[in-house]
C-alpha cells in the first residue's frame, strides 16, 4: 500500500501526498509545487467548471501492454491530483522541450490567431490532443474534425476562423508528438514499479484519499469508509467541488479498477464496467449504436468525455442527463456491488426521486448492462438546447419504436427536464403501440404526452416551452424516422 501519489509533469517526477493530491490539478500546477519548481500559471482558470477550456493540459496513461503513453486533453479546473497518480501531465510549458515554440504555436502566431491570449494555451493543448489522436496521419485534419476537437474551447476575442484554420494549416504528422518530445521510457519504467498497488493517503485530521486498483479492494473500502465519496472522472464532482458544494475530505477513486474499465457485448447486451470513460464508450459504440454516438458528439467536449462515465452520468441523477432517457427505453439494469454481494436494479427502479438513488451507503455501481435494441426497432434521441455544442439540455428524448412494415408492434418513450425524474411515457406508449406508423398517430402520442409530464420554468425554458417541446418531438421522430425507412410521409 503506497501513502502518496506519483506523476510526472512535463517529464518532472512528483511524489505527493495528500494535501497536493486533494487540490484540483490547475491549482496544483499554478501554484508552487516544489521549492524549486517554477508555477506552470501557462494553464489558465476562467471558469473552474469544464466549459471554457483555458485549462487544458494533457494527461498520458500507460497504454494496455505498458509501452507507450497515450495523451488526451483534460480540463485541469475539474480534475483532481489524486486521478493523475500513475500519469504524465503535460501543460502547455511542456511544449518548450521542442526547442521554442511547437509548430502549433507558430501556426497560432503565423495565423493570428491569438489576441488577448488568454485562451491561446487551452486551445493550443486542446490541439496537441488531437494531433496526438491523429497520430502520423499524413493528411490535415480536416474543419469538422478541429471543430469537434474544439468544441470545449471557448474564445472571446479572436472568432474562431483564423484558429480553425491555423489548426488546418499542419498535418498532424508535423506536430512534434509528445513520445518525441519527453523520454518516456524512464516514465513508463516508473509507471510499471508502481503497478497495481493501491493508494492511501491519510492526514491527521481525518483526510483520507483512497486509490484501489482491484474490484474486492474498492468493494472492502466502499464498506470500510461508508461516508467516503466515490469519484469516477470528476467532471460532476469537480465542478460541484469548485462550486463549494464538495470537498474531497474522503475519496475513494474508481477509474483505476481494471475490472471496471471493459466494454463488451455480452449475448444481446452492452455491459460496460463503471470507470469506462465516455470516450471509450463512444469509440465501441459508434458503429453498433450511431444514434447514441450523434448524442455523444455533444456531450460535453472532447475533455469531458476522456474523463467522465456512463456510471458517473447514471449515479449524479440529473433529470436532464443526457444519457438516462435511451437506457430507460432499452430497459437497462444497474449492476452495484458491495461485501453483502451483488445486485441488480431494472433503471426504472433506480430513481426514488430529484437526485436520489437506490444505492446503499457500502454499494458501488460495477457494470451497466444495456439490452441492444433488436434489428427492427427503430432508436430516435434528442437532447434539445439553446445551443448546439457545450450546452446543458432543455428537454431530452428516446423513442424505441418496434416496428412491423408500417405497423407500430411495441413502443417505449422516455423524457427528461420536464420532471424530477426521468419518465417513460406510458399513456403515449399505448396510444402508439399496435397502431400504424404515421404523423397522425405520433401526433396524437404527443397530445397525449403533454398530460404526463409536469415540467418547470427555469433559465433554460418555461414550463409551457417544456410542454410544447415533448408534443412537438413526436412530430419530430416521425419525420426522422420515415427519412431513415423510407416511409412515405402522409
Ligand atoms: C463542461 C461540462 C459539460 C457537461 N456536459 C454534459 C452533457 O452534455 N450531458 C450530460 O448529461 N452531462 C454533462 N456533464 C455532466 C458530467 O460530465 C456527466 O454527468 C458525467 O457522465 C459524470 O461522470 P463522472 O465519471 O465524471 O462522474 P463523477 O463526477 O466522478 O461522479 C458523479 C456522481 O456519480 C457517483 N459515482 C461515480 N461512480 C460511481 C460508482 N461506480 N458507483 C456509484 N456512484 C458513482 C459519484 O459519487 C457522484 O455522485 C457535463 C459536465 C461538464 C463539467
Ligand atoms: S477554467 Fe474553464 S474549463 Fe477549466
Ligand atoms: S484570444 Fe482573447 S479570449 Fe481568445
Amino acid at each position: 500500500m503506497r501513502d502518496h501519489i506519483v506523476f510526472y509533469v512535463n517529464g518532472v517526477r512528483r511524489a505527493v501526498d495528500i494535501d497536493a493530491a486533494q487540490q484540483t490539478l490547475s491549482e496544483f500546477l499554478r501554484s508552487s509545487q516544489h521549492p524549486h519548481s517554477e508555477r506552470l500559471t501557462g494553464t489558465k482558470i476562467a471558469c473552474a467548471e469544464g466549459d471554457c477550456g483555458a485549462c487544458t493540459v494533457l494527461v498520458g496513461k500507460p497504454t494496455a501492454d505498458g509501452k507507450a503513453i497515450a495523451y488526451q486533453s483534460v480540463d485541469a479546473c475539474i480534475a483532481f491530483v489524486f486521478q493523475m497518480d500513475g500519469r504524465h501531465v503535460v501543460s502547455v510549458e511542456g511544449l518548450r522541450a521542442s526547442g521554442g515554440l511547437s509548430a502549433l504555436q507558430t501556426a497560432m502566431v503565423d495565423g493570428h490567431g491569438s489576441q488577448c491570449g488568454f485562451c491561446t494555451p487551452g486551445f493550443v493543448m486542446a490541439l496537441h490532443g488531437l494531433a496526438e489522436e491523429a497520430g502520423t496521419l499524413p493528411t490535415s485534419l480536416d474543419d469538422e474534425e478541429v471543430r469537434i476537437g474544439l468544441s470545449g474551447n471557448l474564445c472571446r476575442c479572436t472568432g474562431y476562423l483564423q484558429i480553425l484554420q491555423a489548426a488546418t494549416s499542419l498535418r498532424p504528422d508535423a506536430i512534434a508528438s509528445m513520445s518525441q518530445l519527453f523520454d518516456e521510457s524512464q516514465m513508463l519504467s516508473d509507471f510499471a514499479k508502481l503497478g497495481g498497488e493501491a493508494v492511501v493517503m491519510e492526514s491527521s485530521d481525518g483526510k483520507v484519499v483512497a486509490v484501489p486498483r482491484s474490484l474486492s479492494d474498492l468493494i472492502r473500502f466502499r464498506t470500510e469508509m461508508s461516508s467516503a465519496r466515490l469519484v469516477a472522472g470528476a467532471t460532476d464532482l469537480g465542478v460541484q467541488r469548485n462550486h463549494g458544494l464538495f470537498e474531497p475530505v474522503e475519496v475513494i477513486s474508481t477509474c483505476e479498477i481494471p475490472e471496471l474499465q471493459t466494454i463488451a457485448v455480452d449475448g444481446d447486451e452492452l455491459v460496460v464496467g463503471a470507470a469506462a470513460t465516455w470516450q471509450e464508450f463512444d469509440e465501441f459504440i459508434c458503429d453498433r449504436l450511431p444514434e447514441y454516438h450523434q448524442i455523444l458528439l455533444r456531450f460535453g467536449s472532447p475533455q469531458v468525455r476522456h474523463m467522465g462515465t456512463l456510471a458517473g452520468n447514471l449515479a449524479n441523477a440529473s433529470p436532464i442527463a443526457d444519457s438516462i432517457p435511451f437506457h430507460f427505453v432499452t430497459e437497462t439494469v444497474i449492476e452495484v456491488e458491495s461485501t453483502r454481494g451483488p445486485r441488480r436494479i431494472p433503471i426504472a427502479d433506480f430513481y426514488k426521486g430529484y437526485k436520489q438513488i437506490d444505492l446503499a451507503a457500502d454499494e458501488v455501481i460495477t457494470r451497466v448492462r444495456t439490452p441492444l435494441p433488436p434489428p427492427d426497432v427503430a432508436v430516435k434521441l434528442y437532447k434539445m438546447s439553446k445551443r448546439r455544442d457545450m450546452d446543458i439540455s432543455t428537454v431530452t428524448a428516446a423513442f424505441w419504436l418496434q416496428l412491423d412494415g408500417e405497423t407500430v408492434a411495441d413502443a417505449r418513450v422516455a423524457v427528461g427536464g420536464v420532471g424530477p425524474v426521468v419518465l417513460r411515457l406510458s399513456q403515449a406508449e399505448q396510444s402508439l403501440a399496435g397502431g400504424q406508423f404515421t404523423l397522425d398517430s405520433l401526433q396524437a402520442a404527443g397530445a397525449i404526452a403533454r398530460s404526463e409530464v409536469t415540467p418547470i420554468s427555469d433559465v433554460r425554458g418555461s414550463a409551457g416551452y417544456r410542454l410544447q417541446l415533448v408534443e412537438n418531438l413526436f412530430a419530430k421522430c416521425y419525420y426522422d424516422l420515415s427519412a431513415s425507412l423510407s416511409v412515405a410521409v402522409s
